[in-house]
């Protein structure tokens, strides 16, 4: 979809596209049939999400598209660079820079980077299909299935600002965020006519995240950021309770008397109801965002997130059953914490419902759904 603004007549739209033009220099000024307007040129795509809520998987459903330029946590280099701010203070500067990444802009990196030299100097930079594939990298042509280990070997010194134009020539940019914990942050940008934001947000049970960041290093310095206690030990619950109430927030906030610029711009969907059907999903998502499914991709997720190989790093730091991943905190996941959990992010499981386990036997029994029905099918 593009949203278009038409003015009614000629010298005033001129005036009003040329300043336009100036502002947003790399944004196109079209005329159309119906008279002057001004159009975004291309569709953005923001998976907004939580530290280990399945976005890597999510967004691997559109990396491989040929039509995607993606970005894995770009604004990784924000928190990065700035480890004593507290997250709030941080969102303006994370906005900022997801808005230049959207209008193809990379120059907004520098000050967040202690190296801009080459693409290798971009966090999970070989995560991303279109640094791997022409015109960034001749290793792989475009409409190739990527494999990031490959990609890692053969390509790399590839001068930064190159990023911007490849990432021109694509029709639509999509960045993953796990650093956004507030939907309202981004009003400046759903509100601006030169960009055409589709929001996914993707919320995973908490019991899940739980057990998937006790089996998952690395996480200290951005609990550090959630909790402000950088350099100390950080208390997990703490963590989850931020990211509990950031999701309610974002959800809350999209759905309580939104304001019309958020109509068609955003869809929740829960973690557990994606991997019940991944294809089903991105084929709606696809169309949410202007894209189709082509049998090659539809066949490559069937095949990620049904492999029964679960070491195959090829594609995902993490592949394998889906289905059975976002069960195994049931196992895995210590009942006393279990229950710690829940009353901690009670607020969460109730809002879209997660059912509460009352006991380590109603934990483990497999017959008990543990996303009730109220909330299926509902974005
Ligand atoms: C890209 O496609 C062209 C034409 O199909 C082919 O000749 C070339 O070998 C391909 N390159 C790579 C890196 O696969
Ligand atoms: C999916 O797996 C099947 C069976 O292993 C294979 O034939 C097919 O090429 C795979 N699809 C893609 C797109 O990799
Ligand atoms: C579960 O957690 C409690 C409290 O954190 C601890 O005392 C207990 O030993 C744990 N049980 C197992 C099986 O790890
Ligand atoms: C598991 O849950 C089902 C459905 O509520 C119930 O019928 C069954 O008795 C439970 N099994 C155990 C072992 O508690």
């Amino acid at each position: 979809m593009v949203r278009r603004t038409s003015f009614p007549r000629m010298g005033p739209l001129i005036v009003a596209c040329l300043t336009m033009v100036w502002y947003f220099s790399r944004q196109p000024c079209k005329i159309s049939n119906e008279g002057y307007s001004v159009e975004p040129s291309k569709t953005h795509v923001l998976i907004l999400t939580s530290w280990r809520s399945g976005s890597s998987f999510v967004g691997q459903l559109f990396n491989q598209n040929p039509h995607i330029f993606y970005l894995i946590e770009p604004m990784w280099h924000v928190w990065a660079s700035m480890p004593h701010e507290a997250f709030g203070h941080l969102h303006m500067p994370v906005r900022d820079l997801l808005r230049s990444i959207f209008s193809c802009d990379m120059s907004n990196f520098k000050p967040y980077m202690k190296r801009y030299k080459y693409i290798t100097d971009l966090f999970m930079w070989h995560d991303s299909r279109a640094l791997c594939s022409q015109p960034a990298c001749s290793a792989y042509n475009r409409s190739d299935i990527i494999d990031r280990r490959t990609c890692f070997q053969k390509c790399g010194k590839i001068p930064f600002k190159e990023l911007e134009d490849t990432c021109k020539t694509y029709s639509h940019v999509v960045v993953k965020s796990v650093r956004l914990l507030d939907l309202e942050v981004l009003y400046p940008l759903l509100n601006d006519p030169l960009l055409n934001i589709k929001i996914i947000h993707l919320v995973r049970d908490p019991r899940g995240v739980l057990l998937s960041r006790e089996n998952f290093e690395g996480l200290n310095r951005d609990d550090g950021t959630i909790t402000r206690t950088q350099n100390k030990a950080v208390d997990v619950f703490k963590v989850m309770q931020e990211i509990c109430a950031a999701q309610v927030r974002i959800y809350k906030t999209s759905i309580q008397d939104p304001p019309s610029f958020l109509k068609d711009r955003y869809v929740m969907v829960l973690y557990e109801d994606l991997v019940m059907d991944p294809v089903g999903h991105i084929k709606d998502w696809y169309s949410y965002v202007g894209l189709q499914m082509s049998p090659k991709l539809e066949s490559f997720i069937y095949n990620i997130t049904h492999g029964e190989t679960p070491k195959d790093r090829r594609f995902l730091p993490l592949t394998g059953d889906s289905v059975k991943i976002a069960q195994h905190w049931r196992q895995q996941l210590n009942f006393s914490k279990v229950v710690r959990l829940q009353g901690i992010c009670k607020q969460e499981m109730e809002l879209f419902g997660y059912r509460m386990v009352m006991s380590k036997t109603e934990q483990e029994n497999r017959s008990l759904d543990i996303v009730l029905p109220l909330r299926r099918n509902h974005n």
